[in-house]
């Protein structure tokens, strides 16, 4: 049994999953409730998400993820840890969900400090049950947007607000880290999300970090790329960094997949499409490891050690499945010649 750098042993971080009474009282099951009966696969995937990180709070603190996750996805998440776990398995649920959430959180923080204290913007598309602005310190000087749909971002505030009266110790909402959070409800494959994102408040001339975690395979080529291109037109006005995952295309085309969109060769796309300079990580590489890739058999080191344009694993035949973190950034400055 391995002991972990703040002297929890691998037993200790899993046996204390116990569901906070928030998550029971009557009001918050009642609207997860209505979130069984009224959301598609689609808007729950974000409760998933959710769940996985409130499970794997060693490494992720977040103080909503639990709320916002609700009983469902909880539980049947914890079954499959506990699973894993009873059958040695190398990769556990959400592993790869733990290693993409800091990594993302490392280069939010990364972008923010590059910025040199300027006033910044931080948009959050398909922002999900995300809750980053509750969770990230580097946030509180940075104005955050959250891009998602009407029924989803209502039901996330609801939630919150649950939380505030249902909460034994007053009446307070969860502590806000950002300086301002707005919420945006929008469809990103619709012409005029980046209309509503402006009559929200997002100045397009200020320092931006975009944030597109677990949202870009949902769509199609044509929205995922007219998305990506509509922020790399933002590099000829102000400081822009994309942060965003990819799926490859033997990940999309997996039996039952729900996924669409997919790059072999995002560090390619993404320059095509205006962006300057193009950092591509794959779970495993030295800035997405988080010390969870100690063993050199897992399938992230196996497929790390293979040449991106292999498709199938030579050892087993095995589809090379693979989760590109990639880093996109221009500014005005780096078009001048
Ligand atoms: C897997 S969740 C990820 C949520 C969040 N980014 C996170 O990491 O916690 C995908 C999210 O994308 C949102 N989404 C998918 N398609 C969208 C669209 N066309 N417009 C706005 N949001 C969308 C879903 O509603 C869902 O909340």
């Amino acid at each position: 049994m391995s002991e972990q750098e703040n002297g929890q042993t691998e037993e200790s971080i899993w046996v204390d999953f116990k569901l906070s009474g928030l998550l029971l009282s009557d009001k918050v099951r009642e609207l997860h409730a209505s979130i069984e009966e009224e959301w598609d696969s689609l808007q729950r995937s974000a409760c998933q998400t959710a769940a996985g990180r409130a499970l794997w709070k060693h490494l992720i603190h977040d103080p909503v993820a639990d709320v916002l996750a609700g009983e469902k996805y909880l539980t049947s998440f914890y079954e499959k840890i506990k699973k894993d776990r009873l059958n040695n398995a190398r990769e556990i649920s959400g592993v790869i969900l733990a290693v993409r959430t800091l990594w993302f959180d490392s280069h939010i923080e990364a972008a923010l400090n590059s910025f040199d204290g300027e006033e910044t913007q931080v948009v959050l598309l398909g922002a999900g049950m995300d809750g980053r602005a509750y969770r990230l310190n580097c946030l509180r000087g940075s104005n955050i947007f959250e891009v998602d749909f009407p029924t989803l971002l209502q039901m996330k505030t609801t939630l919150l607000e649950a939380v505030t009266m249902t909460s034994s110790n007053g009446n307070q909402q969860p502590a806000m880290m950002a300086r301002s959070l707005t919420r945006v409800a929008a469809d990103i494959r619709d012409d005029n999300w980046l209309e509503k994102l402006q009559a929200s408040g997002y100045n397009p001339e200020r320092n931006t970090v975009w944030v597109l975690e677990g949202i870009l395979y949902y769509l199609s080529n044509l929205h995922a790329v007219q998305v990506l291109k509509t922020i790399a037109d933002y590099c000829a006005l102000t400081h822009t960094v994309l942060l965003a995952d990819f799926m490859n295309k033997s990940s999309t085309t997996l039996a039952n997949s729900t996924f669409h969109f997919y790059s072999d060769w995002p560090d390619h796309l993404l320059p095509s499409l205006g962006f300057a300079d193009v950092k591509l990580s794959q779970i495993g590489d030295p800035d997405a490891h988080f010390g969870l890739m100690d063993d050199p058999l897992n399938l992230f080191n196996r497929l790390r050690n293979l040449p991106r344009s292999v498709e199938t694993h030579p050892d087993d035949g095995s589809p090379c499945c693979r989760l590109y973190l990639v880093k996109a950034s221009g500014s005005p400055e780096k078009d001048i010649p």
